[in-house]
């Protein structure tokens, strides 16, 4: 019995409390929005699909009653503006920082123990804000990027590889952004297998670069960013902590010392079970992965840097 609260029914937060409820991730999904009516009719949509779909977790719908969100065990904060086509993720900071933070603090009142996962953009800095101003364990702050970013990698080498998506493994650390992202080509196998003894440095490249700007490809096909993958995404982060899956999931903790980076929550490979964040892995980069780690990291804290000016932090 676990009960999971998502935070914006809009397009990733619907998708996330469906695939939530049709993969039994919980067995009561609470989904809240602020617009009046939107989390109910999504709600009621997704359990007259119940019985099409055979699971039987329970969602519901409310507008802004946190009541009902008490005793969650995972919260995943999607609430928010999205970008539009030539909007980076950064320029939704000014809008999204204020929400974001009176929304965790609500959540916090009811569901004190809660694992927060955070989805809104920019989302690294949306989740070092979440543990700056909540005083919680940086373990029960978890960014949620790494998760579908490293699927979107995953797609697009089985796309170069003309395989199943399932039989490749590839990670993607840093932030989550189409230039601060880093997709680990050196370490993706397919089957065992580097796939840098399968295709071209000129195929991985293309690879690599596609995954980064998988996100911008999106938002100029849809008019606005995707839904489907990162809803899914979030479930499955929430899925590991629910069911204790212990499963190694990039995601953007806050680090202290680990990858000698200190005060920024940023994109590595964690363990994540009943607990949250139970552990963090610690690869060892070549001096290029570094460089473009350290990179990564500088344009995090620069984005940081305006929750200062807002005066949030
Ligand atoms: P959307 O516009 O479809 O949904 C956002 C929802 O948040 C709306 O229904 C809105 O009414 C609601 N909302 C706004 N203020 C609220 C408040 N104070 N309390 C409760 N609900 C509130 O946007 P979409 O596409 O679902 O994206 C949501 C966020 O997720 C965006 O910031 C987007 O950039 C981000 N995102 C992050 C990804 C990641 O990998 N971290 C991937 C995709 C999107
Ligand atoms: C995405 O990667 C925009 O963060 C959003 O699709």
């Amino acid at each position: 019995m676990s009960k999971v609260t998502v935070v914006g029914a809009g397009n990733v937060g619907a998708t996330c409390a469906n695939v939530l409820a049709v993969n039994e991730v919980a067995s009561e999904v609470v989904l809240i929005d602020i617009k009046e009516g939107l989390a109910e009719g999504k709600a009621m949509d997704i359990m007259q699909t119940a019985q099409l779909m055979g699971f039987d977790s329970v969602v519901t719908g409310v507008t802004n009653d946190y009541s009902k969100t008490a005793g969650s065990d995972v919260v995943i904060i999607t609430s928010g503006i999205p970008r539009k086509p030539g909007m980076t993720r950064e320029e939704l900071i000014g809008v999204n920082a204020g929400i974001v933070k009176s929304v965790a603090e609500n959540i916090l009142k009811h569901s004190p123990n809660a694992i927060l996962i955070i989805v809104s953009n920019p989302m690294d800095t949306m989740a070092y804000l979440s543990y700056k101003v909540l005083g919680l364990p940086r373990e029960r702050v978890i960014g949620m990027g790494g998760a579908l970013d490293s699927s979107r990698f995953k797609y697009f080498l089985s796309q170069a590889l003309g395989c199943n998506a399932n039989e490749v493994e590839g990670i993607v650390i840093g932030g989550h952004g189409d230039t601060t992202m880093i997709p680990l080509a050196r370490l993706a196998t397919y089957k065992g297998i580097p796939v840098s003894k399968l295709l071209s440095e000129d195929k991985l490249n293309e690879v690599v670069k596609s995954t980064m700007v998988g996100g911008a490809t999106l938002t100029g096909l849809l008019g606005t960013s995707a839904w489907m993958a990162p809803g899914a995404a979030a479930s499955f982060v929430a899925e590991s902590i629910v069911k204790d899956q212990k499963k190694m999931i990039t995601s953007s903790v806050y680090l202290n010392g680990e990858y000698g980076m200190k005060d920024l929550n940023i994109g590595v490979p964690v363990v994540i079970g009943r607990k949250g964040v139970e552990k963090i892995v610690e690869l060892d980069l070549t001096a290029d992965e570094k460089a473009k780690f350290e990179a990564s990291a500088e344009a995090v804290h620069k984005t940081n840097a305006v929750l200062k000016e807002m005066k949030l932090i």
